[in-house]
């Protein structure tokens, strides 16, 4: 599908390094760079979530390799990034999708719980940054982080993921800016209300859900296709003078959350 929109071959010759590759929405990432052209490394906590993934991948003729790494641990994030240039010989796109999610009153969450989130989404694109810098400047390569609308507004249960998305945005525009001297474009996507996602089964309560969906304005829930559609679109080089950017791709769901009619 993402070649009907898109010319074939639009990705080839790069190689990127996606954490949290192996499933939702930056699983689907990684297939659409790699049906792109784009040779990915896809990269988890959990092995056995990603070599399907990579197979599933290398079946359709794509280019797509399995490294175990925990994004919170810098020298596991430093190991990955070597497999991935040794296994491929460079890195040029960097996804930053590996997240940690739960819903949680702020009264009852534990400092470790906050924690953790923080550490996975926050820290964790901070360690993936910092450690593949050297691989990006010297490619003139592009960091995009997968964020999220929820720190827009405030969004009950959610504190910790909206206190660790607020942070990467401001990573974003902050490596855009000292990064950018040396041609390394950094952006976000920050997607809404994704149907077919683990985050949306397990939580959006089922009563909810239709009520969630009548606030998009656009009358229906975004498809992980459509944060694929953008990242590709993101990772080319139509979006070459696109830097330090968070592309909202929700369906105008976070405008039009508050309004009254
Ligand atoms: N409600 C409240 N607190 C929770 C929680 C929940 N549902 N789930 C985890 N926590 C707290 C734990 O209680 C612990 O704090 P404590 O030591 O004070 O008790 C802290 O978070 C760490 O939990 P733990 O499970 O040991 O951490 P982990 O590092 O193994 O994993 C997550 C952290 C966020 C990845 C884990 O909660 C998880 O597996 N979530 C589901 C998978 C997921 O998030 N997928 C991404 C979808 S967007």
């Amino acid at each position: 599908m993402t070649q009907q929109i898109f010319i074939a071959g639009l990705l080839k010759d790069r190689v990127a390094f996606v954490t949290g590759g192996g499933t939702g929405i930056t699983g689907g990432v990684a297939r659409a760079l790699a049906e792109a052209g784009a040779g990915v490394a896809l990269v988890s906590r959990q092995i056995d979530h990603l070599e399907p993934a990579a197979a599933v991948i290398n079946e359709q003729g794509g280019r797509a390799f399995a490294v175990a790494a925990d994004v919170r641990n810098p020298d596991e994030v430093a190991k990955a990034i070597a497999a991935t240039v040794e296994h491929f010989g460079k890195i040029d796109i960097v996804v930053n999708g590996a997240a940690g999610n739960f819903l949680c009153p702020a009264d009852q969450l534990s400092p470790n719980g906050f924690g953790s989130v923080v550490d996975i989404d926050l820290k964790g694109t901070f360690n993936v940054c910092r450690a593949a810098f050297e691989e990006l400047k010297q490619h003139r390569g592009q960091i995009l982080n997968i964020s999220a609308t929820l720190h827009y507004l405030g969004t009950p249960m959610q504190l910790h993921v909206s206190a660790a998305k607020a942070g990467v945005d401001a990573l974003t525009r902050n490596l855009a800016v000292e990064w950018g001297r040396h041609g390394i474009r950094v952006n976000a996507i920050a997607p809404g209300p994704i149907a077919d996602t683990e985050g949306m089964k397990r939580l959006v309560p089922e009563p909810i859900k239709e009520k969630l969906r009548q606030r998009i304005p656009l009358g229906r829930f975004g498809l992980i296709k459509d944060i694929e559609n953008a990242a590709v679109f993101i990772c080319s080089d139509a979006a070459n003078f696109i830097n330090g950017a968070v592309l909202v791709v929700d369906g105008g769901h976070w405008l039009a959350a508050n309004r009254l009619l």
